[in-house]
């Protein structure tokens, strides 16, 4: 394609370096699609003839099925996608083949076809994390008023509802999804036409092709078009930020599902044994979404780091851009699925997480609420009459609940029988009604919201 100033071929090892072809065949529908585009575009100014398009055309389709059957013959020597498919083209069609690359070069191709791959990925991580979404919802309101001890510092802190904690990562997997949507835009702007990078002296008409191609118009700078590669990288930081919130609910299936926490299990279909411990069922799809964080956050950095202080135009380094970023969507949509299977399958045991819930006196906040409400102790002073009961609770090795009225008096001679009706971890959570609170209701309300939507943003 290029040899006409050679005298002679590459090295085997130069050929190995420079080729692409085992990672960028993915791109052969965009890349025909975009050949397309701009085939028709050409005869429509006048710059090919009708005969000649419908020749590229057919040739091409033909080679769309060679490709899908698996018969195409991929070449290491032709390098890339781009120039395997116009080899195959001038096989099938001869002369006209050699029309297609007017006004084009492979730099504004593979910008092309690389914006239309990331746009398909934004697409369909959007509708992963719609079925992620709901499958979370479902769950949250199946369980809306299952109580379970909340957390922070991983100590038991206040009772909360499964479903409470289920619905704050539909909050963040829906924030994900804006990111996406957000991303799409701003990436849907047509690089075709720019050429190696100073645009073309031929009469073409890139309104027509972006508009063919789905694009909301041509990218205005030539040199931005075939250099920029910011939108795979917007794109791969959304990504990375979705792969953090699965690998935080990653982790907390595998502390649930642990007999030691014993609030959920997966069944057989998500968890495997051990070779030589009899006893186990391991969350090894647990685990492994949460190290998959780890190649989703490296594809970003990765291509960061490829593309930072490179001087424009377009070089030889962006081709590293495809395997990055191949990596990291592949990893994220096995994560996504993953995960919305593991919702799907898991049962929580609601007697666990109660019982786990009245442990570590978690309603002691609702005591120091209670002093403030019914005493009109100050919220600082309740606080540490709380501190005292919990503490005289502890020595006796009781429960809250099973501190009788006379110890609790001991310590706030004003406490009445009263105080019993804030000590249940049901009472508790039900009590939690502010916005956005853990409340059943709440909690109810706003699972069936998030199931009453399409869920995208
Ligand atoms: N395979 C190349 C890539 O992926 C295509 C663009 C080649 N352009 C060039 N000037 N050598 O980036």
């Amino acid at each position: 394609m290029w040899g006409g100033r050679f005298s002679r071929g590459p090295a085997a090892i130069m050929e190995e370096i420079n080729a692409s072809i085992d990672i960028d065949r993915r791109l052969w529908r965009e890349d025909i699609a975009g050949s397309k585009a701009h085939v028709s575009m050409l005869a429509a100014a006048g710059i090919i003839t009708e005969a000649d398009r419908t020749a590229i055309e057919k040739g091409l389709d033909q080679i769309a099925e060679e490709i899908e059957s698996g018969a195409f013959q991929f070449s290491k020597t032709l390098e890339d996608i781009h120039m395997n498919i116009e080899a195959r083209l001038k096989d099938i069609i001869g002369e006209p083949a050699g029309r297609l690359h007017t006004a084009r070069s492979r730099n504004d191709q593979v910008a092309t076809d690389f914006r239309l791959w990331v746009r398909r990925a934004c697409d369909e991580t959007q509708t992963a994390l719609t079925i992620l979404m709901r499958a979370l919802a479902a769950k949250a309101a199946d369980h809306a008023n299952a109580v379970m001890p909340g957390f922070t510092h991983l100590q038991t802190a206040q009772p909360v509802t499964l479903g409470h904690h289920l619905l704050a990562y539909v909050e963040m997997f829906a924030r994900d999804a804006s990111r996406f949507a957000d991303a799409r835009k701003r990436m849907n702007e047509s690089p075709l036409g720019a050429a190696a990078l100073a645009g073309t002296a031929f009469p073409i008409d890139r309104t027509a092709t972006a508009t063919a191609l789905g694009f909301d118009r041509p990218c205005a700078n030539s040199l931005d078009a075939v250099s920029s590669r910011d939108f795979a990288m917007e794109a791969l930081a959304a990504a990375s930020l979705t792969a953090t919130h699965l690998s935080r609910l990653a982790e907390e299936l595998v502390l649930w599902t642990s007999p030691h926490f014993g609030f959920a299990s997966l069944s057989d279909k998500f968890s495997t044994g051990s070779s030589i411990m009899p006893q186990k069922r391991n969350p090894d799809a647990a685990e492994l979404v949460r190290a998959k964080a780890g190649r989703i956050i490296a594809s970003l950095n990765n291509l960061l780091i490829v593309m930072k202080g490179l001087p424009l135009a377009y070089a030889k380094d962006m081709q590293e851009d495809k395997a990055a970023t191949f990596e990291g969507f592949d990893a994220l949509a096995l994560a996504l699925a993953a995960t919305a299977g593991m919702i799907n399958d898991m049962t929580p045991h609601r007697d666990a997480m109660k019982e786990a819930a009245t442990r570590g006196y978690s309603t002691a906040t609702d005591i120091a609420d209670w002093l403030v409400r019914a005493l009109n102790t100050p919220f600082r002073d309740a606080h540490h009459v709380t501190g005292a009961i919990v503490a005289l609770a502890e020595r006796k090795g009781v429960t809250l609940d099973k501190l009788s009225l006379a110890d609790m008096r001991s310590i706030d001679p004003r406490i009445t029988q009263d105080v019993y009706s804030v000590l249940s971890v049901e009472a508790s959570a039900a009590s939690r009604v502010s916005y956005g609170g853990t409340a059943p209701d709440n909690v109810k309300r706003e699972a069936n919201r998030w199931l009453a939507q399409n869920m995208t943003a």
